[in-house]
């Protein structure tokens, strides 16, 4: 691989927001991309400028409209191959379809290692961050990284409310008991966490709770909040074992459905949300009316320069044993 000229950022749109912020503090400037519809919904995608033997990193989740996104992410890799750019980086703040990491029946499909085939196709490595399971990172055919966004909530709960004294952090699940251990050791407070079931897509049971909530105030972590269900039914049961408030922190804010009602209904005082999807503050205005809203969302912008400004002066990938 030979490189030349100065690296260069090509954003998604749904990339655009986080691209800018990331352009802004690495320095490295935005390539130019026409990205438009086709009358029958194709998407249409032009790169601009001439991006030969260039270092590219790509900005866009796969969020919703997930297959959208998906598909504008490979067209653009393929627009960069086309103009021989001489790297091309997918970074993919939020990955869409990585919760069907595996066929949880006989006769689903495993669709998040067909979508991380379909980016190893046209991207050279990927850099994501808190997938929702790391078994994910293994599906991609290039060096691919994930990055942790725990030390934005950690800075943001020492700065905004610090009382570590009466504090839990508190897992929904027990798939996210490793993620939210990594808070609680940050920011040293205990750890409580629920046991819950997915009779069907999309539907959550709470089947049990194990450590203390009662007078505390309960930080409850997740890697998404999609449909609210977990987050919700979680706030309300820490509410009924005493809480003396709850929060939500989660790195992709997907709120689909009825996600803002939810979440405007709940007992959840603010939702601490990252940048990697964008965030819909025409749908949180509607929703919440006359009321402030329950959301504040930080940037995980500067732990994404400070990993491209590492790729770009020649940092090396892990390298991920493959046991496929
Ligand atoms: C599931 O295992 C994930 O970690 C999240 O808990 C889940 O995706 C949240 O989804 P929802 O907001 O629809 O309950």
């Amino acid at each position: 691989m030979v490189l030349s000229g100065e690296p260069v950022i090509i954003a998604g749109s749904f990339g655009q927001s986080l691209g800018v912020k990331i352009s802004e503090i690495t320095g490295i400037k935005m390539g130019k991309i026409f990205s438009g519809k086709f009358s029958d919904g194709e998407t249409r995608i032009r790169i601009d400028e001439d991006v030969t033997g260039k270092d590219a990193f790509v900005v866009q989740p796969t969020s919703p409209p997930v297959n959208d996104s998906i598909m504008e992410l490979m067209l653009i890799c393929d627009a960069l191959r086309g103009w021989d750019a001489g790297r091309i980086t997918a970074v993919i703040p939020y990955f869409g379809y990585a919760r069907q990491e595996r066929a949880v029946r006989k006769g689903e499909p495993i669709a998040a290692e067909i979508a991380a085939d379909m980016i190893s196709s046209v991207a050279g490595s990927v850099i994501t961050m808190d997938i929702h399971a790391q078994v994910v990172m293994e599906y991609f055919d290039v060096p691919s990284e994930n990055i942790c966004g725990t030390p934005v909530f950690a800075s943001f709960f020492r700065e905004k409310m610090y009382y570590p004294e009466d504090s839990v952090v508190v897992a929904p699940d027990l798939g996210s008991i490793t993620r939210s251990r990594r808070l609680s050791d940050a920011l040293g407070i205990p750890l409580a966490f629920t046991d819950k079931k997915r009779p069907d897509a999309n539907i959550s049971e709470i089947t049990g709770f194990m450590g203390d909530v009662s007078g505390k105030r309960c930080i409850l972590t997740d890697d998404i909040i999609d449909t609210a269900g977990t987050i919700t039914e979680t706030a309300a049961m820490v509410t009924e074992m005493g809480a003396s408030k709850v929060y939500a922190f989660a790195a992709h804010g997907v709120l689909s459905g009825e996600a803002f009602e939810k979440i405007y209904e709940s007992h959840i005082e603010k939702v601490v949300l990252l940048d990697t999807v964008p965030f819909d503050e025409d749908k949180d205005r509607r929703v919440r009316g006359d009321r402030e809203s329950k959301f504040e969302v930080l940037s995980s912008a500067g732990i994404f320069a400070e990993k491209i400004t590492e790729i770009s002066s020649g940092y090396k990938f892990s390298e991920i044993k493959k046991y496929r």
